[in-house]
């Protein structure tokens, strides 16, 4: 008898945890064979987010911060797979213990929100996710694109677990007041819903296939290769975006856009001039697009008094189009930690 309900015991949370099974392997999906990341699904608050770490230990780096990385929208974690191997490299150098890279809710092998989920309350979820997984800063942040609202949001909402923050094209907090990019929302809402009706009846995977899918709205091309995205970072990938799981996600995700910009505006606002005080602070941004968005990348870079920003006459895909860029920033970034460290700042 006792023994039956032992097993029975055993079996729920055996039962547990594979109905869980929700635990994936998913190095296929980053540097294939020989990848030595780990992936990490903590959950909290309901919602199960995938975390993918990789670390290179050595005596100089094994105390040093963890890095995040948070990709651009409607991105997740593969979009950063070109720069892994020299972020592995580079990271006992940069006294970097772990760079982890998340896949926000919805994305990659994290569960889908049940409400779209502003950045604010994101970063207050992975702060708690990354408790329960026991991967506790000091953290340093790197964001492309639309992760660079993260960077932002995380650091002001948690001062004393940032050394330094890193943005990549990023978006600034005057974004969601420019009606051009509160109508861009619109169009884009419509685009996916129209991906999702593809999707329902068969006809997305063929128009994704024959090229028809610009970069900017999330699917791999398969020159992806060529631009240092393991072959089958690039088709797992494709896989994922082919999902109503991946579309409704980016759905949600463009309709929080406005919304947080706005509020991480407002929370600037409240604190004066120079909020972020003095961070180490590193913004790369490109030089094509128009001079607004350069002012607004140097306006974002004065939010710090510890911050360089440096231009590159690339396109807004920097994972693809210019890596080394990456890599170069997180040098700078990581030297000035090293270097000129915050005094002020989360003092
Ligand atoms: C690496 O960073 C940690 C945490 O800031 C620091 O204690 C340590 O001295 C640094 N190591 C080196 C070699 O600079
Ligand atoms: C770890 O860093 C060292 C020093 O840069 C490098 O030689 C080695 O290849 C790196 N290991 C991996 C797995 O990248
Ligand atoms: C907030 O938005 C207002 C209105 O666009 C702008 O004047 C101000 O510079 C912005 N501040 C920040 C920190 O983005
Ligand atoms: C990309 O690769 C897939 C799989 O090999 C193929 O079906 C598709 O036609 C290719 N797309 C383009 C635009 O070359």
């Amino acid at each position: 008898m006792m023994f039956i309900k032992l097993l029975a015991v055993l079996s729920i949370i055996l039962g547990i945890a594979n109905s869980q099974g929700a635990y994936p392997d998913v190095s296929n999906a980053y540097l294939g064979a020989g990848d030595t990341g780990l992936s990490y699904y903590p959950s909290y608050l309901g919602l199960k987010m995938h975390i993918r770490c990789y670390s290179n230990v050595t005596t100089a780096n094994q105390n040093g911060p963890t890095a995040l990385f948070d990709a651009g929208l409607p991105f997740f974690s593969t979009a950063w797979v070109s720069v892994i191997p020299s972020v592995l490299q580079n990271m006992p150098a940069w006294n970097i213990s772990k760079a982890c890279f998340m896949d926000r809710y919805g994305y990659g092998w994290s569960d889908s929100a049940p409400y779209p989920i502003t950045t604010q309350d994101y970063v207050f979820r992975l702060h708690g996710s990354l408790q329960a997984a026991n991967l506790k800063g000091k953290y340093i942040l790197v964001g492309w694109s639309w992760g660079s609202i993260f960077t932002q949001v995380f650091s002001l909402t948690y001062p004393k677990e940032v050394a330094g923050i890193m943005t990549v094209d990023g978006t600034d907090s005057k974004w969601g007041f420019i009606s051009a990019n509160q109508q861009s929302i619109i169009t884009y809402t419509n685009t996916y819903m129209n991906f999702m009706s593809m999707n329902n009846m068969g006809t997305l995977q063929s128009y994704a296939n024959d090229g028809n899918v610009a970069l900017g709205f999330g699917f791999f091309p398969n020159g992806s290769v060529a631009m240092g995205f393991t072959p089958n970072s690039v088709s797992t990938s494709q896989q994922v975006w082919l999902t109503n799981k991946y579309l409704k996600t980016a759905v949600q995700e463009f309709n929080i856009m406005v919304i947080s910009s706005a509020v991480l505006n407002f929370t600037y606002a409240i604190k004066g001039s120079n909020p972020l005080k003095d961070l180490p602070y590193v913004n790369i941004y490109e030089t094509i697009f128009d001079q607004d968005w350069i002012d607004r990348q140097l306006f974002m870079a004065s939010l710090s008094t510890n911050s360089i920003a440096v231009p590159y006459a690339t396109d807004h895909f920097f994972p693809w189009s210019n890596g080394g860029a990456i890599v170069s920033g997180l040098t700078a970034l990581t030297n000035k930690i090293a270097t000129n460290p915050a005094v002020v700042w989360g003092a």
